[in-house]
């Protein structure tokens, strides 16, 4: 076998970029400034002649352009709009942030140095304790190691780190920052939050200013790479993608739809499924019904002219639903408060249409909304909760429940429901405070599959709102849904902690965070907080990280996501790693062909579906660089080598980190492109992009 060396610039990444041409137009801009500089002195603002230095107060220039996690940049005020003061000193000028924040600035080649004092701002406690603690950081107390708010401030020029702060935590005196500009074209300012995530990360670039000889800095935008798709197109000789194993309850309606590609028409078979199924040879959908406990490994094979695709199924009949994560769509990213019949079937038919079917793509989820609203004045929605026995009411855009469940089936799909433990959902709607039986047995005779159940309206209503209590709902909703004839996934949605107990509360998935928005800096903070809690991962059992934010998203208007083609792979790479449910948030009418191709990668899609039901942890973390693993059934570790950072950066991960001796080689698949890297050493080093990904699988060969 081959061996190869370490990859550090066979990136697929490099052709595709956008060039940026921050170098070239700084350069003209430079040019430019220099000669208006010369020719109108009034656009210099201190000085008239560009050998005169003038100084630029950073909160001058167009700040919008600043990213960061929380609220908006303020010039001369702190991030809450306060007067700006780190550890009692108080500054009239500067540029008040939030972490993380990255601010990109051209500089023409202008400039010469940086000056700013920074640090947390006071206002992220009390005065009095911010007296506390800053007597607490100047006497070396223990307890001044447990503050919150703490960030690192970073500079670079070019692509080149040209400083970097201490760790600042609130109270502890502003650091001075003094930076030679000198030739640099491109300066990114960026704040960073410590791993305590970004709470209190209130930052101020206190009294900053550019000495320029020439031209003003500019703010810019980010860079922004053309979409790029690294998904190759199926072949035409059939492939059985999706699930590998699938968990029933004795005698709940049974349905899986053998998930495959291939050209057109495909024969499924599958001879020696247990008493009681049933497999459409011309659908791939198995139905019936099992009666007894068991576990089967059902041979399937898919056919067509080109050839034949053969994996087994593994059936488990017993206690546990979704062994792999559920995948699908959910009405709430796109539709929000409107979700309607129609849609929900269009939703469908796009779903079989654009062939997301064929990859494992199943649930179809109506989210919030669907029910009355006793306080609105629209008539489409407003009514009586439920009807004189109790039952509760759709509202009138979703007039037959059981139709729409059916028109699903009847496509190999299957449907999801909301709701909430409250008197009312998240949104106003009914819930199903005191009914939860027999809104469990409703939705099982509508035919749903999935319910989603939102605690967020209680955090205003519940007369207690302790996780113990919490706990208490979602156990009374479990048991309601273990009561019906259907198999029902339960998923519960809360943002405060409880993945530590949800299992045990009969929940199938919970998420973990609040909910996601389409920006870098709202994925990056969900993606990368989950370490640690794949120890309560497992088939049946999973961590929600909330929707995929790809395509056209709603939240007001349609609008595409502003996530980047990067951080897309970024976003998509991660959420399988971290064998979160995916759910698709999107308008899936109107997919092109760069959203289809991130969510048709059966590849990668298969680290998602693993049976063996790991979740990754992340093995190594330097700087802005992160490497996080999963082991796989078959023994290989899917690994994704992420790049937070604001430029390129190498990112290695060592074999001795992934607990394989560092002298045996193992076999690299590269997995978006579905490329054979060969057997490499020791380590594997990829070049990737600005908050993009490498994501990788890996096998040990035998030793000779
Ligand atoms: C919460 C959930 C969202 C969505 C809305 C509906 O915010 O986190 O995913 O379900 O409620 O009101």
């Amino acid at each position: 076998m081959p061996t190869v060396s370490s990859s550090t610039s066979d990136s697929y990444m490099n052709n595709r970029f956008v060039s940026f041409p921050f170098r070239a137009a700084g350069l003209i801009c430079g040019l430019i400034g220099w000669l208006s500089g010369a020719a109108l002195p009034a656009q210099t603002p201190a000085g008239t002649a560009t050998n005169i230095d003038t100084v630029i107060p950073l909160s001058t220039l167009e700040l919008g352009q600043m990213l960061q996690e929380f609220a908006s940049p303020q010039a001369n005020r702190s991030v809450q709009g306060r007067f700006m003061q780190i550890s009692g000193q108080r500054y009239t000028n500067g540029v008040g942030t939030h972490a993380r924040s990255v601010l990109w600035v051209d500089l023409h080649g202008t400039a010469r140095r940086f000056n700013a004092l920074v640090g947390i701002d006071d206002e992220v406690v009390s005065p009095i304790v911010q007296r506390e603690l800053r007597h607490a950081y100047d006497t070396g107390l223990d307890e001044y190691r447990l503050v919150n708010g703490r960030v690192v401030f970073q500079i670079y020029g070019d692509g080149r780190l040209l400083w970097k702060s201490r760790q600042l935590q609130t109270a502890m005196p502003a650091e001075p920052v003094d930076v030679d500009l000198t030739g640099v074209q491109t300066m990114v300012l960026v704040v960073s939050s410590m791993g305590d995530a970004v709470n209190y990360d209130d930052a101020d670039w206190a009294d900053a200013r550019f000495t320029v000889r020439g031209a003003a800095p500019k703010t810019i935008p980010p860079p922004r790479e053309e979409p790029y798709l690294l998904t190759p197109k199926p072949a035409a000789t059939p492939r059985i993608n999706g699930a590998a194993v699938f968990g029933v309850r004795p005698g709940a309606p049974f349905l899986f739809t053998i998930a495959a590609t291939g050209e057109g028409p495909l024969r499924y078979s599958a001879p020696s499924l247990p008493r009681g199924l049933h497999l459409d040879a011309a659908t791939g959908r198995i139905t019936g019904k099992l009666d007894r406990r068991g576990e089967w490994r059902v041979p399937v094979e898919v056919r067509n002219a080109r050839g034949v695709a053969r994996r087994d199924l593994r059936i488990v009949c017993g206690d546990t639903l979704a062994l792999t994560p559920p995948m699908g769509w959910n009405t709430w990213n796109v539709f929000g408060r409107e979700p309607t019949e129609a849609r929900v079937r269009a939703a469908a038919d796009a779903m079989v249409a654009s062939g997301l079917i064929g990859h494992g793509w199943t649930y179809v989820n109506i989210d919030d909304c669907w029910q009355h609203q006793h306080s609105s004045k629209n008539p489409q929605v407003q009514g009586p909760g439920r009807d004189s026995a109790g039952r509760i009411l759709p509202n009138q855009r979703f007039p037959d429940m059981k139709a729409i469940c059916d028109y699903l089936h009847a496509r190999g799909l299957k449907a999801g429901i909301y709701s909430s433990p409250g008197m009312y959902t998240c949104a106003g709607y009914t819930g199903s405070f005191q009914h939860e039986a027999l809104d469990a047995r409703q939705y099982a005779d509508w035919g749903f599959d999935y319910l989603k159940y939102d605690w967020c309206y209680n955090t205003h209503t519940a007369p207690d709102v302790s996780l113990q209590s919490q706990r208490a709902a979602w156990q009374t909703m479990a048991q309601a849904l273990l009561a019906t004839h259907r198999d029902i996934v339960f998923s519960l949605s809360e943002t405060l902690d409880v993945w530590p107990w949800a299992r045990d509360a009969g929940a199938n998935c919970w998420r973990t965070t609040g909910d996601i928005t389409d920006t870098w800096s709202s994925m990056d903070d969900i993606g990368f907080s989950q370490n640690g809690r794949e120890i309560v991962a497992g088939p049946g059992h999973w961590n929600d990280c909330d929707m995929f934010v790809v395509g056209k998203l709603g939240g007001g208007r349609l609008h595409s996501t502003r996530l980047s083609p990067d951080e897309l792979y970024t976003h998509i790479s991660l959420w399988c790693l971290l064998a979160s449910p995916l759910l698709i948030g999107c308008d899936m009418t109107q997919m092109d062909d760069f959203t289809l191709n991130l969510l048709t990668n059966d590849e990668v899609l298969e680290v998602n579906q693993d049976p063996l039901g790991r979740q990754a942890h992340r093995v190594s973390k330097d700087e802005n660089v992160e490497v996080w693993a999963k082991t796989m059934a078959d023994g290989s570790q899917a690994v994704g080598l992420f790049n937070r950072g604001e430029f390129a950066a190498p990112v290695t991960v060592r074999w001795k980190e992934l607990d394989l001796p560092a002298d045996q080689p193992v076999v690299v698949r590269d997995l978006w492109p579905q490329r054979d890297l060969g057997a490499v050493a020791e380590a594997f080093t990829a070049t990737v992009p600005r908050h993009g990904v490498r994501l990788i699988r890996i096998k040990p060969t035998r030793r000779p």
